[in-house]
């Protein structure tokens, strides 16, 4: 009955879209036709918001905005002056610069970015969430999609229709700087949640003012620093590539992002900003990606001044654009359209590949209702601020909260216990967010929501401020927060002592470090801390792991928060008292040190080493704690795995059932992994693969079976060919420490 009713409507629906975007096809051309050389380039050209602003914050610079769009014919703006502007001052920039666009010969609206990387960072107010390597942590993909939502409502609120999100690099070196903005390590895991994210931002249609355009990034590769330094040189086979990096950027596509930008950097000798291989044969031929591509800050100039392929700032230009660049993030002056300008009345660059560009930018303008109403919408205003985010913000934050180690059950902390909370992280709020906060480097807490909690004032609400004592000051880096002698008479007569170690916000190259070793001076703290002899709890907040190797035996429990938003404190005071019964799992393998950066999906010669000494050791995958980790305050059992059937045939499907059980005392949630390994195959196979993954809640003493469908296409690979192919051999299936066996084959 329902369907019947639901029928014609969808098909209403699915009418009424295309009939939009075949009109929006026909405008796009229309337009194209009746455009200059200069309104196409200026189309193609984005700057930041210096260009056109005051000195004061939120304020525009009328006769420098007259320019940038009447002389320059500028289509894109992005980013903020300084830091984030209130709703009311996002009404006011955006609407003058659409006024402006109003007055030129087309009026062709102009298209505002902004990077939503963990919620919509540039809105004083509006609701962060954790960063992605948090959000891969909750294993919840229904959550990541809810967080998406909000950030694109208070980003539509705020008059802006695109964001620069989500990240979909893969996180396999952590000491890169931008390893809190991925999903970690895994790629099925990077796949589901990007895909979740994006859906979530398009899926209302992007008239509606509850959407924003996603912009899928940094395609491609733009993690695999070899140094970990950001944006210096990648060395990277295609058949790795193809691998751990491109199947997130396929799935993005397949889920209808609107937009992409390019990796600053260079792969194997060519910036990606220059491969023409990579920005077209490969994305537009063979992903078949169809909507824009930006590139980014300042990437195109770089060619010339930076990467040194381009002699000129010209050829950087012609090279960028014919590569597949349709829209330069200048940002800071106009270079790009005199030089593009020019490269096209030398023929360098032809009329088609402009006229190419400029549709897809058209498109995504109509696409996004610009053109019917370019100023903030009264109807998306509501999208802001709203309660429930607040609850969702702490809902994000538990889930990703990962308990890395719990001895003797000392957490969580029983009674009305005396803490002492010490650590350079105890009272700062920075260190709880991290980058994209507000400003994009995250460290000026001035910006951040009044009712911001430290971890040190969500324990004194929590259990009074009686109970509660801190010898650590305001500032990450206040020599005081140091002070070992200090917190060791502090620690006389408490309880236990909550040690809130990690790392302060930082954002892209400002976030480099030479080593991933804790600061000297944070390891002496957890020193002295466990020479109390009270039981110490380590609680880490930090963008990316950092060793803790020497102090993880010192400490009773430690706690992994990640960056995780405008709850962390509240989500992290209610894990240790027991409020919440933790179920965050590690994204990455926590590493040991510097020479046993081993990641889960290894391939068997990384644990199988050649042994000529009997008393060689054999190293293999032993992080300090495995991709995967994370313990519960209760007690999870798993039944034997069962299959349908032990053999799986092309085209068939392979149904895996297992049960779990609740079998402690307090209520709690289990993600139920499915891994895989295929026995022998044409190039190494991994040692374990993530396949599926399910996050269930159970309540004590409760059951519950699972079911995953594996078909072959999950247990495929890139084979020396580059092609992505499943083989045919002997599979290994695991969940938890269960086990099963089945075959693949074409044959009867
Ligand atoms: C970053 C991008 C970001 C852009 C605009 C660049 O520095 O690499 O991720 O979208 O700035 O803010």
């Amino acid at each position: 009955m329902k369907k019947s009713l639901l029928f014609p409507s969808m098909l209403a629906l699915s009418f009424f879209a295309s009939a939009q975007t075949a009109a929006d096809r026909q405008k796009a051309d229309l337009l194209l036709r009746q455009m200059t050389i200069d309104e196409k380039i200026g189309q193609m050209t984005q700057v930041t918001l210096g260009v056109v602003a005051a000195a004061e914050d939120g304020v525009l610079d009328p006769t420098a905005l007259t320019k940038a769009i009447k002389e320059y014919k500028v289509g894109s703006i992005l980013n903020v002056t300084n830091h984030a502007l209130s709703v009311d001052q996002w009404k006011k920039v955006i609407t003058l610069i659409q006024d402006e666009a109003g007055k030129s010969r087309l009026k062709i609206p102009v298209l505002y970015g902004l990077d939503g990387i963990h919620g919509q960072t540039y809105t004083l107010d509006a609701t962060l969430f954790p960063q992605n390597i948090g959000i891969a942590a909750t294993r919840n993909p229904q959550l990541a999609a809810a967080i998406a939502k909000v950030t694109a409502k208070e980003l539509r609120a705020s008059g802006v229709r695109w964001n620069f999100a989500p990240v979909l690099d893969c996180g396999r070196q952590p000491l890169w700087s931008r390893f809190p903005e991925t999903y970690g390590e895994d790629v099925f895991i990077g796949k589901t949640m990007g895909v979740g994210a994006i859906t979530a931002y398009e899926e209302d249609g992007l008239r509606n003012p509850t959407a924003v355009a996603s912009c899928m990034k940094h395609f491609i590769g733009y993690s695999a620093s070899r140094t970990g330094k950001d944006r210096t040189p990648i060395y990277l086979p295609e058949i790795e590539l193809r691998e751990y990096y491109l199947p997130q950027f396929s799935a993005a596509i397949k889920a209808g992002a609107s937009s992409l930008m390019v990796n600053s950097s260079e792969i194997n000798g060519t910036p990606v900003h220059a491969s023409k291989y990579l920005l077209t044969d490969v994305l537009r031929k063979e992903l078949g990606f169809q909507g824009v591509v930006v590139s980014d800050w300042e990437d195109i100039i770089r060619l010339h001044t930076r990467h040194n392929v381009a002699a000129t700032p010209r050829q950087a230009v012609v090279l960028a654009v014919n590569a597949g660049v349709d829209m330069s993030m200048v940002p800071s002056d106009f270079s790009f359209f005199t030089l593009l300008k020019e490269a096209v009345q030398k023929k360098e660059v032809s009329i088609t590949r402009i006229d190419e560009a400029v549709r897809r930018i058209l498109l995504l303008k109509l696409k996004l209702g610009l053109f019917d109403n370019p100023y903030p919408e009264p109807a998306a205003a509501a999208g802001f601020g709203r309660s429930e985010y607040k609850t969702l913000a702490l809902q994000a934050a538990h889930e990703a909260i990962t308990l890395l180690k719990d001895e003797d059950n000392i957490l969580p902390l029983s009674g009305k216990p005396h803490i002492l909370v010490a650590g350079p992280a105890a009272r700062s709020i920075s260190a709880l967010n991290g980058c994209w906060s507000y400003t994009w480097q995250g460290k000026d807490e001035h910006w951040y929501p009044a009712d911001s909690k430290t971890i040190y004032d969500a324990l004194s609400d929590k259990l009074g401020a009686e109970y509660v004592r801190t010898t650590t000051v305001t500032g990450f880096d206040s020599p005081a927060n140091y002070d070992t002698s200090a917190l060791k008479a502090a620690a006389e007569g408490v309880d236990a002592i909550v040690l809130c170690l990690g790392e302060n916000a930082y954002a892209e190259s400002p976030g480099v470090i030479p080593d991933l070793a804790l600061p000297e001076q944070q390891t002496v703290l957890a020193r002295a801390a466990a020479s109390t002899g009270k039981p110490v709890i380590l609680v880490l907040t930090e963008g990316r792991p950092r060793f803790i190797t020497s102090i993880a035996p010192l400490m009773k429990g430690i706690l992994l928060a990640y960056w995780s938003g405008r709850k962390t404190a509240e989500a992290i005071s209610d894990v240790l008292t027991g409020d919440y019964n933790p179920d965050g799992r590690l994204p990455y393998s926590y590493p040991r040190s510097s020479g046993d950066m081993v990641l889960y999906d290894r391939k068997p010669t990384e644990d199988i080493r050649e042994i000529f000494n009997s008393d060689m050791t054999m190293d293999g995958y032993r992080p300090l704690y495995p991709f995967g980790w994370g313990l519960s305050y209760t007690k999870f059992d798993y039944s034997g795995i069962r299959l349908s059937n032990p053999h799986l045939k092309p085209g068939g499907q392979l149904t895996v059932q297992i049960t779990v059980t609740n079998s402690g005392s307090r209520d709690g949630k289990n993600t139920v992994e499915l891994y895989t390994r295929q026995h022998y195959a044409s190039i190494t196979p991994n040692t374990r693969r993530l396949r599926a993954f399910k996050k269930i809640s159970l309540k004590a003493g409760e059951s519950q079976t699972v079911t995953f469908t594996l078909s072959p296409a999950d247990l495929a690979f890139v084979n020396a060919q580059l092609k992505t192919a499943t083989e045919p051999g002997d599979f290994d299936i695991y969940i938890g420490e269960k086990t099963a066996e089945f075959d693949y084959s074409a044959a009867p």
